[in-house]
């Protein structure tokens, strides 16, 4: 056994698979996906090959021949808490395509089914969210971004339904005996009022990028290879249409600086409120959550981060979680640099500010398990939705910022689209990266502590704080904070919800409850329309023991599964003794049904943490 990803059971000395043919059959009553896959390998194999599942219930595995060969295969008994369980095949001799028919359990981890009067449109929904671990279960794979697959999708779902999927839309047609291989019989694939959604996925992914989501969705064309999908409605998309006007033209700046736009189309689909993240880049079809529609830069920046993912991330992949920062880091200094071009220099300098003090705050929060405030972590045996942070993310643009200012913007610009032309559609690893770096810019590594940064805890000396003087301004701000000091309507009068964030989250944390509650009296923070605002706020004055906000932190939590919003929450609540934490375990308990399972895992880790 040779394991190539501390995340997945596959073993590096067996051929990966490389296509699916995937049927599912979405059975919104029970939860449930019955499911065929036709998987199909990079080179023939014999005997044990090893896939990842997370509570699926496989039911058979057969080979292509006609009539098709029962194959052996046994699933761990034993789930792993973070792995999950292997499926381990016995194949027949040279084998290089098998199919597998199996159910994901209506906990799969990845899913979340939301009943009708848990939606804006009236009708069930369901979406996936497969990073970092979690396409194990919704089909049997080798569930690392070391192994890329390319797929064909069928989606069958009643016909009241539209679905979306992070590929090319083939058709929407009727369903045929032919198609579902398997996932269930004819009788109930073919029934009277269930259509067929079909996708198909040419390019090379990574599995944490397969995605679909299946509902009442409508959609709005934003420009020729732009569209925007939504629940609920007209309304909905109405706005959802204003906030992504210029997302044709953020894809084109893209283009200029990073190279050719390799998708295709770039669709958004926004989700659900419980949607668990701001955005997550699923190609072709970026997956966003409904509170960056605001009007405000903020939705723009997020798109501008999961477009900044077509090319790194999504063309260049990180190899292991490990290497994660590979992905987000370079993705987080591409998105500023699409930000300069379209809303310029000043707003992508608050941004890094934005990202400086949260790089500042993981410190603190790691200060006990520093390993993960290095570039590349040592990640065996965690969970990452656990460590899941800004390190990656800043101290990653931290270090690329430290080369571009090393050797000057063109040359590190020429570096990147290098970069970029040269491990498109690859899984790469750090090492891989730092070669190719001192290959293409001899000598840097006696200009730069190459090692530190990689392999160090910590912020390294040549790190740097952003220059921008609405940053400086808002950290002047806050500091007088202390003396009692508000700041006056003048200077607030052009904030936006970023810079209320910069100033909340610089404030001292150990503020009394009367100097909080005059801030809000005047700004009326608590009942922002912003959740970035709101959250920072009530972050700050949960700890000050005031209780008056606590309709509004469960209204909070009740109303959007957001990790970003979740996890501060949640913790600060946890940490206080008494009142706070049994409020976040009443408010916990009648939330979680409304949670997708990664976020009401997480926020159950952080109560048990506490408890
Ligand atoms: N790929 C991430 C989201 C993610 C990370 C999902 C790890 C699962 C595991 C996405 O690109 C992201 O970073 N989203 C941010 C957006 C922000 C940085 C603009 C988010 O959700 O807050
Ligand atoms: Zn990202």
């Amino acid at each position: 056994m040779a394991p190539v990803d501390p995340h997945s059971y596959t073993d590096g000395e067996h051929p990966v698979v490389s296509q699916a043919a995937l049927a599912f059959y979405l059975d919104f009553a029970a939860s449930t996906i019955h499911a065929s896959a036709l998987l199909t390998l990079a080179a023939p194999h014999s005997g044990d090959l090893l896939l990842d599942t997370r509570a699926l219930a496989v039911h058979s595995a057969s080979t292509v021949a006609d009539p098709p060969e029962p194959i052996p295969f046994s699933l761990a008994a034993d789930p792993d808490p973070v792995l999950g369980s292997a499926l381990t095949l016995t194949l027949p001799p040279d084998t290089t395509s098998f199919r597998l028919t199996f159910s994901t359990s209506p906990a799969a981890s990845a899913l979340q089914w939301l009943a009708p009067p848990q939606t804006a449109s009236g009708q069930p929904f369901v979406f996936s969210q497969c990073q970092s671990i979690h396409a194990r279960s919704v089909f049997p794979c080798h569930d690392t971004p070391a192994a890329r697959i390319t797929f064909s999708l069928l989606l069958n779902v009643p016909a009241q339904l539209s679905a979306v999927a992070a590929a090319r839309h083939v058709a929407r047609r009727d369903p045929l005996p032919a198609d579902h291989r398997g996932a269930c019989d004819d009788e109930l694939w073919c029934a009277s009022g269930r259509i067929v959604e079909e996708f198909q996925m040419e390019q090379s992914v990574p599995p944490y990028l397969f995605a679909f989501a299946a509902g009442g969705i409508g959609f709005r064309d934003l420009g020729p290879r732009t569209r925007v999908y939504a629940e609920g409605g007209d309304k909905v998309l109405d706005e959802a249409a204003r906030e992504f006007a210029g997302v044709e033209e953020m894809v084109k700046v893209g283009e200029s600086l990073f190279g050719p736009y390799e998708w295709e189309r770039f669709d958004l689909l926004v989700l659900p409120p419980s949607f668990p993240y701001g955005g997550m880049e699923n190609p072709r079809m970026v997956f966003l959550t409904p509170t960056v529609i605001k009007g405000d830069a903020a939705g723009a920046q997020v798109v501008a981060h999961e477009l900044a993912h077509s090319w790194t991330g999504n063309l260049i992949t990180n190899k292991t979680n490990e290497d994660f920062w590979l992905n987000e880091g370079f993705t987080t200094y591409a998105e500023r640099r699409i930000v300069e071009v379209v809303q310029g220099e000043e707003r992508a300098a608050l941004n890094m500010g934005i990202g400086w003090r949260g790089l500042n705050r993981m410190m603190e929060r790691f200060k006990d398990n520093m390993e993960f405030t290095k570039l590349k972590p040592n990640m065996a045996g965690i969970d990452p939705d656990d460590v899941y942070s800004e390190v990656p993310y800043e101290k990653g643009f931290q270090f690329l910022w430290r080369i571009e200012r090393q050797i000057g913007r063109p040359a590190f610009d020429k570096f990147l689209k290098k970069y970029i032309a040269t491990f498109k559609f690859q899984s790469i690893d750090t090492e891989t990266f730092l070669e190719f770096l001192k290959t293409n810019v001899p000598g840097i590594e006696n200009q730069i502590d190459l090692k530190l940064w990689v392999e160090g805890t910590g912020i390294p000396p040549d790190a740097m704080e952003p220059d921008s003087s609405t940053y400086k301004k808002i950290c002047a701000l806050a500091a007088e904070f202390e003396s009692g000091k508000l700041p006056s309507e003048d200077e607030v009068a052009d904030w936006s919800g970023q810079e209320w964030e910069l100033y909340l989250e610089n404030l001292p944390t150990d503020v009394e409850a009367s100097q909080v509650t005059a801030l809000d009296e005047r700004y009326k923070l608590s009942e922002s329309r912003d959740y970035e605002v709101k959250v920072a706020f009530l972050q700050l004055a949960i700890p000050t023991g005031c209780k008056c906000y606590f309709n509004e932190v469960e209204k909070c939590l009740k109303q959007v599964g957001r990790m970003k919003y979740l996890r501060p929450l949640y913790s600060t609540l946890a940490k206080c003794s008494g009142e706070e934490k049994m409020l976040a375990q009443r408010i916990f308990s009648e939330a979680q049904e409304f949670y997708h399972p990664i976020a009401r895992s997480v926020a159950e880790t952080i109560l048990s943490k506490h408890s």
